[in-house]
């Protein structure tokens, strides 16, 4: 083991992915989920290092400065640095700062290591207006998993009505600080209550064009090795079902002042 960051020689070299080649259509599916760098899947509902990295290249430049205010255990922050662009991680949880900050520890350009914030999406006022050139994040998918016992901002303790009230300060806030004709990427899956489907995806994907965004991509996103999969496989032959297996990740573009108006 390197004394230096807690990673192993072999990982130290594996800074990105092996033949990585940008996305092309509407169907991502990433089987092997992505260790390279301080990746590893150990975060209960963090998402595969290839989905930022995938969003960052395409919609991005070098030094360009990225957000993620649902930051969890910094996957899109991890990445931003090996991309040499600027980074701001928030999250509510005073864990997953900790972690994040773990998971940034490493020497590789340190130059842009990110600013990390222990806040609230709601309310980014350390962020000044239409100063962002994309949003990369990865909300709570209501209260589908729960990230905190007693955190009273952490939306992920919220019902589907309120959660989606909160969402709209969310997408408000997002929509404040992404500069004009820039992107805001969102993953979210739908939800099952009492055997049906709560399409939570396109109620969160309106809650975006409600507050000025106009829709870029959608994309389908295969979901792999879901922790619960057992449980719910046996659930699924019981009730007659069919396993949630998808997500989808919106692109929104920030439309400029003028053509909101029209
Ligand atoms: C789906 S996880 C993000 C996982 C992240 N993409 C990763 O790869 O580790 C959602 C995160 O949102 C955070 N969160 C919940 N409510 C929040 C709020 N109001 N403001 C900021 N973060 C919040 C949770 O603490 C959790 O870490």
């Amino acid at each position: 083991m390197s004394k230096k960051n807690g990673l192993s020689n072999k990982q130290e070299d594996k800074w990105e992915p092996k033949n990585f080649m940008l996305e092309a259509t509407t169907i991502w599916s990433f089987t092997d989920r992505g260790n390279w760098a301080t990746h590893n899947g150990q975060y209960r509902g963090n998402w595969s290092p290839y989905i930022p990295r995938n969003i960052i290249l395409r919609y991005t430049n070098k030094n360009d400065l990225v957000l993620d205010q649902f930051l969890g255990s910094g996957t899109t922050m991890i990445e931003t640095k090996l991309l040499e662009r600027r980074g701001i991680g928030v999250d509510v949880n005073p864990d997953s700062i900790l972690l994040a900050q773990r998971n940034l520890n490493f020497s590789r350009n340190e130059k842009y290591k990110p600013k990390i914030y222990q806040a609230d999406a709601r309310n980014l006022e350390f962020i000044t207006n239409s100063s962002v050139d994309l949003i990369c994040t990865h909300p709570p998918y209501s209260n589908i998993i729960k990230y905190s016992n007693n955190i009273e901002e952490d939306l992920s303790h919220l019902d589907v009505d309120e959660y989606l009230e909160e969402m709209k300060k969310v997408s408000d806030e997002a929509f404040r600080v992404l500069k004009d004709e820039k992107y805001c990427a969102i993953l979210i899956g739908d939800i099952r209550k009492k055997k049906h489907v709560i399409p939570l995806g396109f109620m969160v994907m309106q809650t975006f064009l409600n507050s000025g965004f106009v829709l870029k991509e959608i994309i389908i996103k295969e979901q792999h090795n879901c922790k619960a999969t057992d449980y719910w496989y046996k659930k699924s032959i019981e009730f007659n079902f069919l396993l949630l297996a998808h997500e989808y990740l919106f692109v929104f573009r920030k439309p400029k002042s003028e053509q909101k108006k029209l």
